[in-house]
């Protein structure tokens, strides 16, 4: 039985009832540093954060076979054999994992006070090839949801928002042919309009902003196939990630020093980069023997991870998931991930989150 929500909710509706509120006094926190648990989880972007927002009917590998197997068993709507980085980073923050927007009609309302999943797989701060509302989109429905009293002020006390985007929009613009020359003024642009959705995301209510920044694309799998992934393309890494990691550290700086009355850390970037390099780095600290090669590939280019052509698997999937970082051509594998957590942990890379 489930007892426990059942009694919480009942405690907090008497003391609702009753008038009584606990707050703690200003001086508390700045003497003590008192770390209050962070109590929702806001999300908004792409794959590496969509724990299930996709429509399992359609163009849905993440629901597909084998994707699931290691976490949580069957396919889940990740794209991972198991966890992503949401799963890790709720983890890490000791908050329940939140609903996926998609099926708030379908879940019980105390999971609903976990904070919600808007993240969809595909997805860019613009347009890109893939179906999924941009995350100027993803905001609006979080808009709604406020304004629908789903989520009300009392919600976002202790609130954390979670943002990975940026890698479909550099995806379309290399496969629509973009130019070279035009890259740093496209790059501009997203982390501009990043920007202009984290502070959207603040101004809604939530009191912190977590914004992953860029893993070294040049490694990804689709990426490294010319080189039978032996190798990263270090063009991309320097052309694309760098650039676009130094502009947003450097916005996200600016726009915290504007906001006085607090310190540093409203918006904060992991750095999930330099956590990935490290593993890449590393890879037997973290018992990974497969660095570069997908654990889960077609049986040819033609054919993808999870693809069936009558019934008959079009792909393969390696022996041991957990001793491969990478799990299907864009996305790491529940290992891969959580040896970027823990190399995330290990430098303290969220230490700010508490501050007030
Ligand atoms: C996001 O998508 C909406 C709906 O398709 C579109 O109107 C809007 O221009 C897009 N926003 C950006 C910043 O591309
Ligand atoms: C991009 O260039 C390639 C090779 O030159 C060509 O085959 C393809 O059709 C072009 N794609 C677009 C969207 O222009
Ligand atoms: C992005 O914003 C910066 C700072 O406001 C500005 O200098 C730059 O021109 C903008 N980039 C683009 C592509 O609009
Ligand atoms: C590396 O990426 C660049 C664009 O970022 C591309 O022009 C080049 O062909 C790629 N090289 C290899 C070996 O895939």
């Amino acid at each position: 039985m489930d007892f426990f929500p059942f009694l919480l909710s009942f405690i907090f509706i008497i003391l609702h009832l009753s008038g009584q509120r606990v707050v703690r006094g200003e001086d508390d926190i700045q003497h003590h540093h008192h770390k209050e648990p962070i109590t929702k989880l806001f999300v908004f972007g792409d794959s590496y954060v969509d724990t299930g927002n996709l429509n399992k009917k359609g163009f849905a590998p993440s629901w597909k076979q084998p994707y699931g197997v290691t976490f949580p068993g069957k396919p889940s709507g990740r794209f991972s054999d198991g966890r992503v980085l949401t799963d890790y980073i709720a983890e890490y923050l000791n908050v329940k994992l939140p609903a996926s927007y998609s099926k708030r009609e379908y879940v019980a309302p105390h999971q609903l006070k976990n904070g919600m999943s808007f993240a969809f797989c595909g997805t860019g701060v613009f347009e890109t090839l893939n179906q999924g509302p941009n995350m100027t989109t993803q905001i609006d429905f979080f808009q709604k949801e406020i304004e629908d009293k789903v989520f009300t002020a009392s919600d976002f006390i202790n609130s954390v928002a979670l943002v990975s985007v940026a890698i479909n929009d550099y995806n379309c613009y290399t496969t629509k042919n973009g130019s070279i020359e035009g890259l740093p003024s496209f790059i501009s642009s997203v982390v501009n309009q990043t920007i202009k959705n984290v502070i959207r995301i603040k101004e809604l209510g939530v009191k912190k902003v977590i914004i992953s920044n860029l893993l070294p694309l040049g490694c990804l799998p689709y990426e490294t196939t010319l080189s039978s992934f032996k190798q990263c393309n270090e063009t991309t890494n320097n052309l694309i990630v760098t650039y676009h990691n130094t502009l947003l550290t450097e916005a996200v700086k600016k726009l915290n020093q504007q906001i006085e009355d607090h310190s540093s850390s409203l918006f904060i970037v992991l750095d999930i980069y330099d956590s990935f390099m490290w593993v890449l780095k590393h890879p037997s600290t973290y018992n990974i023997n497969n660095e570069l090669e997908p654990c889960c590939i077609g049986v040819s280019s033609k054919y993808f991870c999870g693809m069936l052509m009558e019934k008959v698997k079009m792909y393969k999937v390696c022996e041991n998931p957990e001793s491969a970082l990478f799990w299907d051509m864009g996305h790491p594998t529940d290992a891969g991930w959580h040896a970027v957590y823990t190399r995330l942990r290990i430098m303290n890379a969220l230490e700010n989150i508490y501050d007030h």
